[in-house]
């Protein structure tokens, strides 16, 4: 076993500031084309086998390659550390982590992501970044297809069940991997949904909105944290003090590796809250940003900083003991490969097992948000049906970050709809493209559309829409497919819309002329069998939304945990004018956070408290009778949300605190039954602790944030 603390002691000082340096695999190669980036860099070629850890580089014979090759040169042969984005799959590519969240199965997913890992680590990956946590309220952030969604308790119990699944019970347990929790914190408040935007949030608000899932990923075990690009009060997380010491390693006790995102050290200075490179070192050292991603500031200042008194050594050493110790912890000096292995790599990629996860969880993530006349399931027989549009034939649905995915690998709706259908009764037509199309390409749609009974039209963004940098401002369906759906309205059809998108969009126009309406998400490698599958009947859908749908633009942002205000609309009226309320549209999103249909139906009724009267050590329970009417069996996501009435701060007009599926057959009838405890209804109060206030609380059950049944209780303590 390596003595970390003797090894330490062994290290120049530049070689521990090489091992708080992370640079990308390009880096690492052994080409002439390297030393011009090297040098713009200020460091030399000889620094690069100072390196701690390599980034985004992946598959078993590269990775090997480079850690032979450090192994061998490095002086002290000190293993290098391999971490790359595995955020929804590494060739499997699983559904985007905002469609993995509308399954509201954090054990399905911890099993689809252990699959990720598991590929992964065969591919030579150490540190997964992810999971990424943060709760988001603006869908214009291209970045809310990487998360689960808008709400603290639902994010911390994917957080949990993400980190488990890559860590697995520890790191002797094969294939795995270590978590990266990410962006802390805050990054999901950049105002306006533009990336990178500066963030204004009030302690409140970031300790019991923000910050519960990445407590969470913490809690569970998580061993690196990754700093997101935000400021925070002002400071830029990578040199906030108060939050990466203060809150995560003296309230939260974490003990592991935090990194900065990719340059964002260096960006300390257009924060203009460091004047040089020489400031931002010293402010991120101090903070406790241990390990510095894609630039070499460390490398350049450090020693400086050290030579003039200005920055203690000490603190490097803290830094890269913790990075040795990650070391040590995946086992990496006893064998720096790991699990990477070019013959494992062929039989777990892409196997049969994580294909059909890939499926599964891809139909538990469509999110079904009309169906008028249950023209779902489709009734396909001696039917013509028209697939138009430009997702129709369209393999590129595997959404952003999607590793080492392949749209060639994934399966279209097209192949899906084949797969089921009778031969000769699919045609197809793109009608336009997403971006652009010709008046051409509609008429022949149209004229296609015209000869069938039905129309399927798959419409959408292109994955770059979304994701990192990927920030819109118009909500609604780019290029020219509004005006071929308008269009396809006109054959006087019935038209089924299938979605494939990165975020919730402004569906307006869509939802009122189509007479279904599919949420596809980005569905991964298995998205069209999946969605195939639910079209006809195979599957029912079962995804609930976790993301509010905004009724336009403007009322962005919206979601379902707000505050009350002083003068809040009671009925969605435009009559009462001097409420908090908009003048042209309802406060009500289009489709609330909760929301999905499936092809029976539920009625809710007999709202129940075993006991009104909660106390510190007691535990009341709360049930409603929830009966399937339709003619399907059918699953039922039961929500069960809390209102603090009053407190010493103004509280949220209801939290979400609990969920059930449930399955049941038609005619069923089910109590279900949730336990409250005072536990649940702690938050930050104004004298600063995290602590329950006494008072009169409602509990709601129902379907979604909207539709609840609802009963009072007190705490009493
Ligand atoms: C992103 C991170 C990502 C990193 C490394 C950054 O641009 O913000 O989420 O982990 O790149 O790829």
């Amino acid at each position: 076993m390596v003595d970390v603390k003797e090894l330490i002691k062994k290290m120049t000082l530049r070689e521990k500031l090489g091992q708080m340096t992370q640079l990308d695999g390009f880096y690492f190669s052994e080409s002439s084309a390297v030393t011009g980036p090297i040098s713009e860099m200020n460091i030399s070629e000889d620094d690069i086998l100072l390196l701690g850890s390599v980034l985004g580089t992946t598959g078993a014979s590269q990775t090997t390659r480079i850690q032979k090759r450090h192994m061998e040169k490095s002086r002290l042969a000190i293993p290098l550390l391999f971490m790359a984005d595995v955020i929804h799959g590494y060739r499997t590519i699983f559904p985007i982590p905002l469609a993995l969240g509308c399954t509201w199965d954090p054990e399905l997913v911890e099993q689809a992501m252990a699959a990720a890992a598991k590929e992964a680590s065969v591919a030579g990956v150490h540190v997964n970044f992810s999971p990424m946590v943060d709760m988001v309220r603006d869908p214009r952030w291209g970045r809310v297809m990487e998360t689960t969604g808008e709400d603290p308790y639902l994010n911390s119990l994917f957080a949990k069940a993400f980190v488990k699944a890559y860590q697995g019970s520890s790191y002797d347990v094969p294939y795995t991997l270590a978590a990266c929790v990410k962006h802390f914190a805050g990054y999901g408040g950049a105002e306006a949904g533009r990336d990178y935007n500066t963030v204004e949030l009030s302690n409140y608000t970031l300790r019991d909105q923000y910050l519960p899932a990445y407590k969470a990923a913490v809690d569970a075990g998580c061993d690196m944290v990754m700093t997101s690009f935000n400021t925070l009060d002002g400071v830029p997380s990578t040199a906030n003090t108060w939050l990466l010491r203060e809150v995560l390693r003296n309230e939260w006790g974490f003990n592991g590796v935090v990194i900065s995102d990719w340059g964002a050290v260096k960006e300390i200075i257009a924060h203009g809250v460091a004047e040089d490179g020489k400031e931002a070192v010293l402010k991120s050292i101090t903070a406790g940003t241990n390990i510095e991603m894609m630039t070499s500031t460390y490398l350049n200042w450090g020693e400086k900083l050290v030579e003039e008194g200005l920055l203690d050594e000490a603190l490097i050493d803290e830094a890269v003991e913790r990075i040795l110790e990650l070391k040590v912890k995946l086992g990496l000096f006893e064998n720096p490969y790991r699990y990477a292995d070019t013959e494992k790599e062929k039989e777990i990629i892409l196997c049969k097992e994580h294909r059909e996860l890939a499926y599964e969880t891809a139909v538990q993530s469509l999110v079904l948000l009309k169906n008028d006349d249950d023209i779902l399931p489709l009734d396909a027989a001696n039917k013509k049906i028209a697939l138009i549009g430009p997702f129709a034939e369209s393999r590129s649905i595997l959404g952003g970050w999607s590793c080492e995915g392949r749209d060639e690998e994934a399966v279209s709706i097209k192949e899906g709809l084949e797969a089921i259908l009778p031969a000769d009764s699919l045609f197809i037509a793109k009608g336009c493209d997403i971006e652009e199309g010709t008046d051409q390409d509609i008429a022949d749609a149209v004229r296609l559309a015209e000869k069938c009974d039905v129309i399927i039209a798959a419409l959408g963004e292109h994955a770059g829409m979304s994701g990192e940098a990927g920030s819109r401002a118009f909500l609604t369906l780019p290029g020219r497919q509004q005006e071929l759906l308008d269009a396809l309205y006109s054959t006087g059809k019935k038209v089924i819309v299938v979605l494939f998108n990165g975020r919730p969009l402004d569906l307006r126009p869509i939802v009122e002329h189509s007479a279904a309406v599919l949420e596809a998400w980005f569905p991964g490698t298995e998205g069209g069998n999946a969605i195939a599958s639910v079209l006809l009947g195979k599957k029912a859908p079962s995804g609930r939304l976790t993301m509010s749908f905004p009724y336009t633009v403007g009322q962005i942002p919206v979601y379902y945990n707000h505050l009350n205000t002083g003068r809040p609309k009671l009925v969605d009226t435009i009559e009462n004018r001097f409420c908090s309320a908009f003048l042209d549209i309802p406060n009500k999103p289009l489709f609330p956070f909760g929301y999905g249909l499936t092809y029976t139906t539920f009625e809710y009724a007999d709202i129940k408290l075993d006991n009104n009267m909660l106390t510190p050590d007691s535990v009341i329970r709360v049930s409603a009778v929830v009966k399937n009417t339709g003619s399907r069996a059918g699953v039922e996501t039961v929500q069960l949300y809390i209102r603090d009435i009053t407190g010493s701060r103004s509280r949220p007009v209801k939290e979400l605190k609990g969920f059930e599926r449930i399955e049941l057959q038609p005619g069923e009838a089910r109590k279900v039954t949730f336990d409250i405890t005072e536990d649940m209804l702690k938050f930050t109060r104004l004298d600063g602790k995290f602590d329950s206030e006494a008072g009169r609380f409602t509990a709601m059950i129902g379907p979604n944030a909207e539709d609840t049944l609802s009963v009072d209780f007190i705490l009493d303590k």
